[in-house]
């Protein structure tokens, strides 16, 4: 799947650490606000960047809550010396919050996203933080990076992004990575397989864009955009895969309609 302005070269390596919503300032999403002529495949490029923790705020129901709650499990299953793996980054917003929990402990942050201008963003708002060695920022691909020595790894709103046919071989390769009791700790958009249920969370999750102020062309034009981009899996899915895998528990910790938090620990 083409995502765009996605890195062409091998990875980049970078360290340091730190804050919530990058810089301070929330500039508003306005991707989507005026009529396209043709709306485009959506795509994580600067635009998108510029105004992502707005997005992330107005369209995904308990954004905040979920990631701190992330941060707090991956804090309670790191394990000394071994890895945590960011897969999907973006600009950082739940790896600050687990350095920011986890920067007294011996540990190394791999954070990974395709997005050039989001890894950009990250390595800014980074740079004058000084907990050095702690996170190597990747930009990369999910399907080419070697999970090693793992205690825990997060993959927050990005399972969604990649190829159905590639989904099994990374839950599978994080799996064979993983360290015995390590946690897999999953976020995603949902689809339900009764079609009632189904457009039962669509309305709701529609009436949450509107409430957060996405007027209905704004709605239906992103929509669009994701059509064919982001294509969500039921959490039967999820949970055959993950335990197929390998992995022996598996739970939903947190469900708002159309979006599901997911753990997997292994054995
Ligand atoms: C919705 S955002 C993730 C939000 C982020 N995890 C957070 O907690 O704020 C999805 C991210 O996944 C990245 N992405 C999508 N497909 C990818 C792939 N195949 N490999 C690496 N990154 C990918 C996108 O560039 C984007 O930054």
């Amino acid at each position: 799947m083409d995502l765009g302005h996605s890195c062409t070269s091998s990875l980049n390596i970078i360290k340091g650490t730190k804050n919530y919503f990058s810089d301070g300032k929330m500039e508003k999403d306005k991707v989507f606000a005026i009529k396209k002529k043709k709306v485009k495949p959506f795509e994580f490029n600067e635009e998108v960047t510029d105004v992502f923790d707005d997005m992330l705020n107005r369209s995904v129901p308990f954004y905040m809550e979920s990631i701190q709650r992330q941060s707090q499990l991956a804090a309670q299953y790191f394990q000394d010396g071994s890895r945590i793996y960011d897969l999907g980054c973006s600009h950082g917003n739940l790896g600050v919050l687990i350095l920011d929990q986890l920067k007294q402990r011996n540990l190394s942050m791999v954070a990974v996203d395709s997005s050039i201008p989001m890894i950009e963003k990250y390595l800014k708002r980074i740079e004058k933080y000084d907990y050095q060695s702690k996170v190597d920022l990747v930009c990369g691909f999910l399907e080419d990076i070697q999970i090693k020595n793992a205690s825990v790894v997060l993959i927050n709103l990005t399972l969604q992004f990649l190829d159905m046919e590639k989904r099994d071989d990374l839950i599978k390769k994080i799996y064979q990575g993983m360290n015995s009791n390590g946690i897999l700790i999953l976020t995603e958009k949902t689809i339900h397989e009764s079609k009632v249920l189904d457009d039962l969370q669509l309305e709701f999750y529609r009436t949450f864009k509107v409430e957060n102020g996405y007027s209905q062309l704004e709605i239906s034009q992103k929509r669009d955009a994701l059509d064919k981009v982001l294509i969500p899996d039921t959490i039967e899915t999820h949970q055959n895969r993950i335990l197929n895998a390998g992995f022996s528990l598996f739970d939903v910790w947190l469900k708002w309609f159309n979006f599901a938090s997911m753990i997997a620990i292994k054995k």
